[in-house]
C-alpha cells in the first residue's frame, strides 16, 4: 500500500458516481417529469464525500507532505489542483442553490443543473486523471520511508475521526443508492 492507494480508491467511487450523474442528467433532459430535487443526492455526495472527505485528505495531508518534500506551495501541480478543488466547490454551491430554489423555478433550476453538472463532470474527470496520472505518481516517488509513514498515519487518524467517518459512510450509502438507480 502506497500513500496514494486510499486516495485512488476514493477516485474510483467518485468516477463511478460521475458516470451515474451523467446518466441522470441525460435522463432528466429526455423526461421532463424529472424534478431538479431528484438530483440532490448527487450534489450531497459530491459535497460530502468528494469535497469534504476526499479533498480534505489531499489538502490537509498529501499536499502539505508534497510541499515538505520540495514541491512549490503556490503554482505548480499542487497550486493547480487547489484551484480546481475551488472551481468544483463553486460549481457545487451553484447546483445546491439551484435545487434550493427549485420549488419556485423548476425550469431555471434544471437549466442550471444541466449546465453546471456537465461542467462539474468534465472538471472532476480531468482533475482525477491528472492526479492519478501525474501528481500521485510523483507523490509515490517523492514520499518514502518516514515521509510516507507520516501520511499513512495521518490518513488512519482522519479515518478514525467521528465526523469524517460519518460523512464517509453517508457518501458511500448515497453512491450505492445512485448506482442502484442509474447504473
Ligand atoms: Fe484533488
Ligand atoms: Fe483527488
Amino acid at each position: 500500500m502506497t500513500v496514494t492507494t486510499n486516495l485512488r480508491d476514493d477516485h474510483d467511487l467518485i468516477l463511478t458516481t460521475l458516470t451515474c450523474f451523467t446518466t441522470a442528467l441525460t435522463r432528466a433532459r429526455s423526461e421532463p417529469a424529472v424534478k431538479p430535487q431528484e438530483l440532490a443526492p448527487f450534489i450531497e455526495f459530491f459535497r460530502g464525500f468528494a469535497d469534504q472527505c476526499h479533498h480534505a485528505k489531499e489538502e490537509l495531508l498529501l499536499f502539505p507532505a508534497l510541499v515538505r518534500a520540495g514541491l512549490p506551495a503556490h503554482g505548480g501541480p499542487v497550486g493547480c489542483m487547489l484551484e480546481e478543488h475551488q472551481a468544483g466547490r463553486t460549481c457545487l454551491a451553484t447546483m445546491h442553490d439551484a435545487i434550493a430554489s427549485a420549488d419556485d423555478d423548476p425550469q431555471g433550476a434544471m437549466v442550471t443543473l444541466q449546465r453546471q453538472g456537465a461542467a462539474y463532470v468534465e472538471l472532476l474527470r480531468s482533475h482525477i486523471a491528472k492526479e492519478n496520472g501525474v501528481l500521485f505518481e510523483m507523490a509515490d516517488r517523492l514520499l518514502r520511508g518516514d515521509d510516507a509513514a507520516r501520511v499513512l498515519d495521518d490518513l488512519r487518524t482522519l479515518a478514525a475521526d467521528t465526523d469524517h467517518a460519518a460523512e464517509d459512510q453517508r457518501g458511500r450509502r448515497l453512491a450505492a443508492q445512485m448506482l442502484d438507480r442509474y447504473a
